[in-house]
Order: C-alpha cells, then structure tokens, then sequence
C-alpha cells in the first residue's frame, strides 16, 4: 500500500468532522486512504464513541464504509480521566436522533494492536493522526518499542502551550483526560507535529465559513449538517457564536496537506502529571531548549486560513 493514515479518535463533533475530511473524496484534497480507525474513551466513554464512529462510517457513503474500527481503550492509563459531554452531548454527537444507516462492524483486534500491526504491515508509510486522549497509542509504544520508527509521521491535536487550557485553566482536553499516556508519547516520537489548542484558537471561523464547512451535496457534508444544526437545538448557545473552533479538523488538515503549516518552531514537550493540582495534564515546553532527554516535536504555530477553507469543506 502507498502512505495511508490510522486515525486515532473519541467522536466527538470535531472528531466527527475530521473523519469525513479523511473519507470524503475531494479534487481540494489529497485522498490518502485510511488503513484503520482505532477509538479511545475521551469526549464520552469507549462504548459511545465506538458506535458513534460505526454510524459515522456507515453515513459518510461506501468508500468510508469499508474502513476497519478498532475498540481502544475505556479509560487513561493512570488517574482521574475526563470527559465532555457539556460540549458534545451526551451521546458526544450533539444528541442527535439518529436514521438508520449500515453501521460498520467492529473489528475483533483492540486499538493498540491494529495500530502496531498497520505499521509494520507498511513501515514508513503510515501517518498516525491522533483527535484523542494518547491512550491507545501510548499503549502501542508499549506493546512495540520501534513504533517510532515504523511510522511515518505522527499528527496529535493536543496541548496548551500558553498556559490557557480548555479542559481546565491551563491543561488541554486530550492531554488533561491522560497525562501519564501523553508524557510517554511526547517523549518517543521525534516526527510528531502538535496542533494545540493555541494553533485552534488562532484559527477562529466566522459562522458562514463554519457553515460552508458543510455545505455540500456529500454524505459526509448531509449528515454533519443534520448533526450541527442538530446541536443548535440542543445547545441554543452553540447556535449563537460569533466564531467557531474545530481542533481535530485543523489536526486532520496538517496530516493531509503539510504545507497548510506557515510557521512552526521544534521544541521538546512535557506534560504534568498530579491529579487535583494545577500541573495535571499541562504541557511545558522546553522553549529555551536547555534539555536533551527527549527529541524535539513541531508545534505548529501559524496555518493557512485559506488553504484551511479548502481542506476543511466536505
Ligand atoms: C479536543 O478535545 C475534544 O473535546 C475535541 O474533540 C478535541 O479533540 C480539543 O481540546
Ligand atoms: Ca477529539
């Protein structure tokens, strides 16, 4: 197989909209097929967010439909956990009413394992985007030390570097909900890019940009719009925004088109871990580069809002 992506991913709205960027076949897009689709508990729990990824599938057309779903794990390695519904409904699809669609069934081999055996299957040809808690990958790291190795790149939405969190004052969503996961991943892949919630904030869409997102005709555009105007009932604060953030879509867009990145700076990363206390879960970045014990990663810093318009429309 060419270069093919394993998404690693709780839907999750965003989540949900990263996925049909992936799946959706588009001439603004280059088309990378997707070798596996691996779930990990975060926005909701393990069992909701691996039916919302079969139904997803199911409801983004044929070609989506033919990509395998492997259950990840149901909590972090170590602590506390997190999830947000607040943000994505209970079911963490806006609390939608679902039509019926042939949900795609659930592969027997666990997350970890489908991702270890992806890159081997293919070394260097896979590029790992992660949307979620870093559980299951830490896991993989586990299981096979040369992960690194046999990955091509590694895309993770995640962290702060700022000090101003999402989740809590100053810890991101993915990393807060596994810390000990994050720190471990963090520390092992050299060819890893950071979209963080600093680059996220930089990138605000208006709410006909965010519209036009999905305005479409595809099965992926139909079914995302029906879930987001969906959410504006639901949550009538979500229908008043004056912009729109779409983390896991920005993280989908770097691994797909590199070249959307117009700055970046290397630096190594760590991540704080103490339940209860203000460091859990915050990234610190080594900005003066005084250590030497773990690589340095990309922290994506400035994007192309235009070419972002393109990439992020299904
Ligand atoms: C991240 O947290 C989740 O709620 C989103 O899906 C995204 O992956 C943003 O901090
Ligand atoms: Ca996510």
């Amino acid at each position: 197989m060419l270069n093919a992506l394993v998404i690693d991913t709780d839907p999750g709205l965003d989540d949900a909209h990263a996925l049909a960027m992936a799946l959706t076949p588009s001439a603004q897009r280059p088309h990378v097929p997707v070798a596996a689709l691996c779930t990990v508990a975060g926005n909701t729990g393990i069992d909701a967010v691996t039916a919302n990824a079969r139904w997803l599938l199911g409801a983004y057309g044929e070609q989506a439909a033919r990509t395998p779903v492997h259950r990840g794990a149901a909590g972090p390695l170590a602590g506390p956990g997190a999830e947000a519904a607040h943000i994505h409904g209970g079911d963490g699809l806006g609390d939608l009413t679902r039509w019926p669609v042939t949900e795609v069934k659930e592969d027997d081999v666990p997350a970890a394992r489908a991702l270890i055996d992806s890159a081997r299957r293919d070394p260097g040809r896979i590029t790992l985007v992660a949307l979620g808690p870093l559980t299951n990958v830490a896991l993989a790291l586990r299981l096979e030390p040369r992960l690194p190795q046999l990955l091509k790149r590694v895309v993770v939405m995640g962290g702060a570097v700022h000090g101003r969190g999402n989740h809590t004052l100053n810890a991101e969503f993915n990393i807060v909900a596994d810390p000990a996961a994050a720190d471990l991943v963090l520390a092992h892949f050299p060819h890893l890019t950071l979209l963080t919630w600093d680059a996220t904030l930089a990138c605000p869409f208006t709410p006909d940009e965010f519209e036009s997102f999905f305005g479409g005709e595809t099965e992926a555009a139909t079914t995302l719009r029906r879930i987001v105007h969906n959410r504006y009932l639901t949550d009538p604060g979500y229908a008043d925004r004056s912009h729109y953030l779409r983390p896991d879509p920005l993280a989908m867009a770097v691994a797909l088109d590199p070249t959307v990145v117009t700055r970046a700076v290397r630096h190594r990363v760590y991540v704080g871990y103490g339940p209860g206390t203000l460091q859990h879960g915050v990234t610190a970045v080594d900005w003066q580069d005084a250590r030497s014990d773990r690589p340095p990663l990309t922290i994506v810093q400035e994007l192309d809002r235009n070419r972002l318009l393109e990439l992020l429309r299904v």
